[in-house]
């Protein structure tokens, strides 16, 4: 099966910081493929060089057997891809609904009430759609940032850290709703999280990145064996 999306040795710098060096996966529709690393590993610059807010130094980015350098942030929801922000970013003074309507809509893909209601209903939210949304627990405004990628009705979301704000059983649940979600919306996912449990569950594929670096990649079990993985990940709070 051809990947969906293809990232070819790209490597982007920030002044003196490699972010990203000459870093190369696949992405195999369907899938869904962890992406994880010690803090300050590259992964959501990653993100940020995949939804185009970051121009590559160089390598190249293909989804579905096209490039993506020519293509604007802006009209990235339009190629079908979607995600949330490690940090989460809503406007905080608009209801939940507003915030999936709106962001439905700057996503380039127009979400009417009732599609936004019902894209609330099914993350679990609909009671809270006329909530401010800085109201709700963070965890939760994770969520209603996933409603609002799925209203973009992406074919690629990524998500960055969406167990923030989680207790255990949350990201039990989480787990979950992720596979659901694949399942439902026919979508691939990118993840790039620190629970582990959760990404060598629900994970077809994973990738490591390590100080800018590819280290590893292959099935959840082959990374969690692999010795480089775990020297990464020495001295750093969430092992691998
Ligand atoms: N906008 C930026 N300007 C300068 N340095 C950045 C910027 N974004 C990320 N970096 C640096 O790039 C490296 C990778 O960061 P990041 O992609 O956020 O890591 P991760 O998400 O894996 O924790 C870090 O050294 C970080 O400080
Ligand atoms: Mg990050």
């Amino acid at each position: 099966m051809a990947a969906l999306l293809s990232v070819e040795e790209i490597t982007l710098r920030f002044g003196g910081i490699v972010a990203l060096d000459g870093v190369s996966f696949e992405v195999e529709a369907g899938h869904i493929a962890g992406l994880i690393g010690p803090n300050g590993a590259g992964k959501t610059t990653a993100f940020n060089v995949i939804t185009r807010l970051y121009a590559p130094d160089q390598g190249r980015l293909e989804f579905d057997g096209r490039s993506l350098l020519e293509t604007p942030a802006h009209r990235i929801a339009e190629h079908g891809i979607a995600r949330t922000f490690q940090n989460v970013n809503l406007f905080t003074s608009m209801s939940v609904l507003e915030n999936v309507l709106v962001g439905g809509h700057r996503l380039g893909r127009g979400t009417g009430e009732k599609e936004a209601r019902a894209m609330l209903e099914y993350v679990g939210l609909g009671v809270r759609a006329g909530d401010l949304a800085a109201s709700l627990p963070y965890g939760l405004q994770k969520r209603v940032e996933i409603a609002r990628a799925l209203a973009a009705k992406p074919r690629l979301l990524l998500l960055d850290e969406p167990a923030g704000g989680l207790n255990h059983e949350g990201v039990e649940e989480l787990g979950d709703f992720i596979l659901r979600l694949r399942d439902d919306h026919e979508l691939t996912v990118l993840l790039v999280e620190h629970h582990m449990g959760l990404v060598m569950r629900i994970s077809d594929h994973v990738n490591v990145l390590g100080s800018g670096r590819k280290i590893a990649g292959g099935t959840p079990a082959d990374v969690r064996a692999n010795p480089d993985v775990i020297e990464a990940y020495l001295g750093s709070e969430a092992g691998p």
